[in-house]
């Protein structure tokens, strides 16, 4: 068992840990032609999705159609899709995955058309399957990188652009959101929805330091940009597009409530351990002590989702 004082010590041992392994990891990624090499596969998944092998997307898609399921999941829907339904007739969603958003929005009554993108083929070829009912919802794989090129047989009178939970999945934030701004018109809408996974945490009133150390290597092993919501007020400003609002919603679960925060552990521990950021036996006592920490009821974990509106300039 580790005291509070030894749990602290232990806690900014594995910071430095975690820290300067974030930093290597972002020096060496190099993806090879054959497929992902061994350190770029500890890189977020979502960021290198377009090369994963076909265990890990399967994984993927798995966790991100059970996601679309959870009730504090679909809540954030409710941030923006009435504003959608009311004032868009043509949606562009970018980093689209299996469909989630696309679907429920054509399903909550949206009557326009939806275009998802993904740079993951993989993950498109399942959107396409679950989506197939609905007459006006289609995919395409494209690279949010290259967005010009990618959709350029699709018009550019996109009137709504979406970006849910794809920016702190991009290496280069600002340059995917230029790309944005040039495949629409002056007005046009981008509505961002994102985590402040700088502020993701999962408490333990027995083992604080460790599980600080966890919520931070968690964070490290799943996000290329985990602060980047901080920052979109300027980035948008610097790509060509304007504020017009932003609200925050957080997305907890306290006592015995341990479902979207349990998924979240259960899809991203292995990344953590695999990556040499904390031990196996670590991740498994830290574990153990969450799963404690709901049995008794006193179960805590957190992150504020921010909903951003802003318009192209
Ligand atoms: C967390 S998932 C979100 C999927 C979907 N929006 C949802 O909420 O279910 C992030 C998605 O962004 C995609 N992505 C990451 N980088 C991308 C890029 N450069 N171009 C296109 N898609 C990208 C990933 O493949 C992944 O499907």
């Amino acid at each position: 068992m580790i005291s509070q004082v030894s749990g602290t010590l232990l806690s900014k041992q594995l910071a430095r840990t975690i820290a300067i392994r974030a930093r290597t990891t972002r020096t060496y990624c190099q993806i090879s032609t054959g497929g992902v090499d061994q350190k770029e596969a500890w890189r977020d998944p979502h960021s290198i999705s377009s090369s994963l092998d076909v265990q890990s997307s399967q994984a993927i898609i798995k966790r991100l159609e059970s996601r679309g399921t959870d009730p504090i999941f679909t809540s954030l829907f409710d941030t923006y899709f009435p504003y959608v339904i009311e004032n868009c007739d043509k949606a562009l969603e970018i980093g689209a995955g299996t469909g989630v958003v696309c679907r429920a929005l054509a399903e909550s009554g949206f009557e326009g058309t939806v275009l998802g993108l993904d740079q993951s083929e993989q993950f498109i070829q399942a959107a396409r399957d679950y989506a197939s009912h609905l007459p006006n919802v289609n995919f395409s794989v494209v690279d949010a990188r290259n967005l010009k090129t990618g959709v350029k047989s699709f018009g550019s009178d996109f009137d709504c652009l979406l970006m849910h939970t794809l920016i702190s999945h991009v290496e280069d934030p600002l340059a995917v959101l230029r790309e944005a701004r040039e495949v629409v018109e002056q007005g046009a809408d981008l509505i961002i929805v994102e985590g402040d996974y700088t502020g993701l945490s999962y408490h333990s009133a027995t083992k604080p330091g460790l599980s600080e150390s966890l919520s931070r290597a968690l964070v490290t092993a799943t996000f290329a940009q985990p602060g980047v919501v901080r920052d979109l007020p300027a980035l948008l400003r610097q790509s060509g597009w304007s504020l017009n609002r932003a609200s925050g919603k957080c997305v907890s679960e306290i006592g015995d409530e341990f479902s979207y925060w349990k998924s979240f552990a259960q899809a991203y521990m292995p990344r953590v351990s695999g990556s040499g950021m904390i031990s196996q036996e670590q991740v498994d006592e830290w574990w153990a002590d969450q799963l404690e920490h709901v049995k008794q009821k006193q179960f805590f974990a957190s992150c504020t989702y921010y909903t951003y509106f802003a318009t192209a300039v």
